[in-house]
């Protein structure tokens, strides 16, 4: 498997296909040979971001054809490139469409011609019928008409004033295609999700099975961060295509989340947004198994085992609601501040060496405000429930945690170590964060609210720290946060990270040796119990975590690595141990290393 990291490649031909839309040709036998249609790449315009685009053709010989529409600075920017200019590409990340039966219509809105021209040309390889509609504004907006011809497609056209094909919206282009008997074994649509969400109306109705190729705000582009979520789907990893069954219990053609994971509404011309307009659809409630050689009590909490996710896997409570329902015996929101933050451009997230990773998200949240709608949703399922919160002051911290305590949370987690904000981790304050633990524990002890701090190795003495934080009030020690890095481009000689210092946190499979250490001189010192996080790829990576001292195990890198079924493999790895060695539940390997 090849780094999930972006590499520049030459841009080979440049064409200029309407007013907004040019087509960029690329070389890579390694993108186009992975490529299926429907799929996206992330492209890297250097110093600038990194944005996901639909493939819109990939060859055997190796050619990668994509469509960029000039809509943010990005885009535009991208539109000022030359042939010759270089650009970083990885991928082909997403779920793309699977073609069903005989004769395929495909709907098309602008630049959402893109997914279809690949999807249209395989699937005429195979010999099927395919009928395209496509719809535009004008005429002059029309994409790949030609490419969709060559290969043998029916194109059919509307447009909103008239200048060619059908004068209209191309819906209702389908409802009188349809309504004039014409028959599909499926129907493929990619554009404004307004136009989709009206296909999915009229194919349910018609009974027609339904793909859909979804657009959210992409960062990481491989599942981590969960910016992109969709109803509990990362977009990025779950999509971007679906059946429209799948979005039919989500907040499809509803509302999205803004850079910072913020809810907006998608319908136009709504002046005042109601409140109720922006709820989730519930999920049905979840109850874990307490297991015998799993369950763990730290804290006063009882946890029916001791993983979670790692704190900036998931903003949205839905997708910590599936974390908890694969198996996590708790969940951990992303880190949660007073005010609502976008985060830093991309490339935000991505390999350095196997299952290593460099992030740089920026500390994106929508502000403790707005973050009642995610706990409620994460609460759906009945797991300790762990909301990380974070701030440079103690005033702002005061707001938040006064916030906080409010919403149906089982646990504070202190961000004291995020490596790379524009202001100093508190951690290296140390008077500082002695005044905010102390300030935070006023709060949300009285509510029997406990707080984890969670630091990092990039202190010189992080044991010293955390004796600090124990003696102001905190509850337990997370520990270790990711390490100090600043990955650089060598050709281009620029940092990748879009943060502009170039600095982010290193996670994953390196960073368990160090994790392992810090835990052990931490057990020496402390009272309190300790959270490991670092490294777990493995039942080894907890049991040795779990000698030298940690009651709780988060998980972040391995869930790139793996998915969901991290959880129970784990939980299964775990038990078989505990049983082999003649444990009769986990606590009892806790810190085992300092008793021999
Ligand atoms: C972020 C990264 C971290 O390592 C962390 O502890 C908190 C936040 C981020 O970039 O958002």
């Amino acid at each position: 498997m090849p780094l999930n990291i972006p590499t520049l490649h030459k841009i080979e031909e440049l064409k200029t296909e309407n007013e907004e839309v040019k087509t960029f040709k690329f070389h890579s036998l390694e993108i186009a040979k992975e490529s299926e249609p429907g799929q996206f790449i992330m492209v890297w315009n250097p110093g600038i971001d990194e944005i996901p685009i639909s493939i819109a053709e990939a060859t055997p010989n190796g050619e990668v054809e994509i469509a960029i529409a000039a809509i943010g600075d990005c885009t535009h920017s991208l539109h000022q490139k030359q042939v010759g200019d270089l650009i970083g590409l990885r991928g082909p990340y997403g779920k793309g469409f699977t073609l069903q039966g005989k004769r395929i219509c495909m709907v098309a809105g602008g630049y959402g011609a893109a997914p279809l021209r690949f999807a249209a040309r395989r699937a005429k390889e195979s010999d099927k019928h395919i009928v395209v509609l496509e719809g535009a504004r004008s005429s002059t907006e029309l994409l790949y008409i030609e490419e969709f011809e060559r290969s043998g497609c029916e194109v059919r056209i509307s447009t909103e004033d008239g200048s060619e094909g059908y004068k209209g919206l191309v819906t209702e282009l389908l409802e009188k295609i349809l309504t004039s008997g014409e028959e599909f074994e499926q129907i493929l649509t990619c554009g404004p999700e307004l136009m989709m969400e009206r296909v999915c109306e009229i194919t349910r109705r018609e009974r027609i099975p339904t793909q859909v190729s979804v657009e959210r705000i992409i960062k990481c582009g491989c599942g981590a961060c969960g910016s992109c979520d969709l109803g509990g789907y990362r977009v990025c990893k779950d999509g971007p295509v679906f059946d429209a069954e799948e979005l039919e219990r989500t907040e499809f053609g509803k509302w999205k989340r803004e850079k910072s994971g913020k809810r907006i509404a998608i319908k136009r011309n709504v002046s005042a947004i109601k409140e109720a307009e922006l709820l989730s659809i519930p999920p049905s409630r979840f109850t874990p198994e307490y297991e015998p050689l799993l369950k763990t009590e730290v804290c006063g909490i009882d946890f029916p085992n001791p993983t979670a996710n790692a704190a900036g896997f998931g903003v949205a409570g839905n997708l910590l609601y599936r974390y908890a329902v694969a198996g996590a015996g708790a969940v951990v929101t992303k880190s949660v501040g007073l005010y609502e933050r976008e985060g830093y451009p991309n490339p935000t997230f991505f390999e350095v060496s196997p299952h290593s990773y460099v992030n740089s998200m920026g500390l994106p949240n929508p502000g403790i405000k707005n973050y009642r709608r995610e706990i409620e949703d994460a609460k759906y399922a009945d797991v300790p429930l762990v909301l990380s919160i974070f701030g440079k002051s103690e005033e702002e911290c005061r707001e938040v945690a006064k916030i906080a305590i409010k919403y149906p949370i089982d646990m504070l987690e202190f961000n004291a170590s995020c490596p790379h904000t524009e202001f100093a981790a508190v951690e290296h304050n140390p008077k500082l964060l002695s005044r905010i633990i102390k300030e935070i524990s006023n709060i949300a002890h009285p509510k029997g609210i406990p707080i984890a701090v969670k630091i990092s190795p990039n202190v010189g003495d992080p044991a010293g720290l955390a004796l600090t934080a124990e003696k102001a009030g905190a509850d337990a020690i997370t520990a270790i946060n990711t390490v100090m890095s600043r990955p650089i481009e060598p050709a281009l000689d620029i940092p990748i990270l879009g943060n502009p210092t170039g600095y982010g946190g290193k996670s994953g499979k390196e960073l368990a040796f160090g994790g392992k250490k810090i835990v052990f001189e931490l057990y020496e010192e402390l009272r309190i119990p300790i959270i490991a996080v670092g490294g777990i790829f493995s039942a080894k990576d907890v049991i040795e975590y779990a000698k030298n001292g940690a009651s709780v195990f988060q998980v972040g890198s391995a869930l790139v690595s793996e998915g969901f079924d991290f959880f129970p493999r784990i939980k299964k790895e775990l038990k078989d141990y505990l049983v082999a060695n003649g444990y009769k539940n986990i606590g009892e390997v806790v810190g085992e290393a300092h008793r021999k």
